[in-house]
């Protein structure tokens, strides 16, 4: 693929050292823009200064929504050198997403090579100081002016990048999750699978909800029955009882995640058992009760790996643990930091290196 670059002439202003980040708030000098005509394919990539886009006010995804992003990072290695983590996931999960969504594919190695240009090019703006990483957003929008409802002709690929501290406010302390029972977020044989504007949008309502009560984020029971967890807002979930590791199969209507992925490998190689399964929340109140319920933590690439120690279901408030991070969360936050970071070696292949040009 040819990436035409046109460099910034007038470079923003960097955060400071020491400066708090936050998540997603300040972008960098550039982004990647790939345009996708029917009967032409993907065309025209190119890196330019980041600046606002001009759609017409009725492009097809201000309607219905048709749209589909991913979510990466990028890491300053203790090494100096800039590193992405298993990005070849998130170039096969953005064309599951697509599929699903109507949306013209983007070869892998395609989508790998853009990120790598646009993080080069941007590379002083990825951040070194501890727990910062330089948070990448490519995305795909349908962008015919049309109001029929049908998938659009025309698309743009494009791909953001967003210096960012800890996802939560709270950083590596735990968060007490809300385990919802009025809304849903996806139902089987519909989208929750992939990475779509719409399942978030969805979660919002109930959200707020549990903001309001005190949580800061949202477990989704299954929209069937009602009964079996699935996922929190931004993160996939992780129980450990009785010793062995437990988390949600994968059963269409929650996110394949990749740190959900790494999490269960490290877990394999360290000799846990780990069960892919449905998880009642009735089995989950019945093990809080008894004590069985030792450790529970969310994965995601913005959140890493994140503790939780309290979770409401109906008239139940579960607290778990000592209300501190488990153990086994610590060491696989060490650990999975420990390989982006390049802190420790990386075993299994996971660490990619971005060349400079
Ligand atoms: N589930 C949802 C709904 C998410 O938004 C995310 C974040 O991307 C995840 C799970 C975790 O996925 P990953 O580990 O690939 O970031
Ligand atoms: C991520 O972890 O990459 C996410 O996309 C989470 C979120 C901000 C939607």
């Amino acid at each position: 693929m040819e990436i035409k670059v046109t460099k910034t002439t007038s470079p923003k202003e960097k955060p400071k050292k020491g400066e708090k980040l936050g998540f997603g708030k300040i972008f960098t000098d550039h982004m990647f823009i790939m345009n996708y005509t029917e009967g032409k394919g993907w065309h025209d990539a190119r890196i330019v200064p980041y600046q606002d886009i001009s759609l017409a006010p009725s492009a097809m995804v201000f309607h219905y929504g048709q749209e589909m992003f991913e979510g990466m990072k990028a890491y300053r290695g203790v090494d100096g050198n800039i590193y992405l983590f298993r990005p070849d996931m998130n170039a096969k999960r953005a064309n599951n997403s697509s599929r699903r969504l109507c949306i013209p594919e983007i070869p892998e190695e395609d989508f790998v090579e853009a990120v790598k240009a646009v993080v080069d090019i941007d590379r002083d703006w990825v951040p070194s100081e501890e727990g910062t990483s330089l948070y990448i957003r490519p995305f795909v929008i349908a962008t015919d002016a049309f109001l029929g409802v049908a998938p659009s002709k025309t698309y743009l690929f494009m791909i953001i990048l967003s210096p960012s501290g800890a996802y939560y406010e709270s950083g590596l302390e735990p968060v007490a999750i809300w385990i919802e029972d009025e809304y849903v977020r996806a139902v089987r044989g519909g989208m929750g699978f992939t990475k779509t504007g719409g399942n978030y949008v969805a979660s919002l309502a109930a959200q707020v909800k549990a903001h309001d009560s005190g949580y800061s984020q949202v477990l989704w029971l299954d929209g069937v029955e009602r009964k079996y967890i699935e996922e929190v807002g931004a993160m996939n979930i992780c129980f450990k009882i009785n010793g062995k590791i437990v988390t949600p199969a994968l059963n269409g209507s929650i996110l394949p995640g990749i740190t959900r992925d790494s999490i269960i490998k490290v877990c394999k190689d360290w000799g846990y058992e780990v069960e892919e399964r449905k998880i009642s929340v009735d089995e989950l109140v019945a093990a809080a009760k008894d004590g069985s319920l030792e450790e529970v933590f969310g994965t995601g690439t913005a959140a890493v790996v994140s503790p939780v120690n309290k979770l409401r279901y109906e008239d139940d408030v579960m607290n778990i643990g000592d209300g501190k991070i488990g153990p086994l969360t610590q060491k696989l936050y060490d650990e999975l930091t420990g390989i982006q970071w390049a802190k420790r070696e990386d075993t299994r292949g996971w660490r990619v290196l971005v060349d400079k040009a």
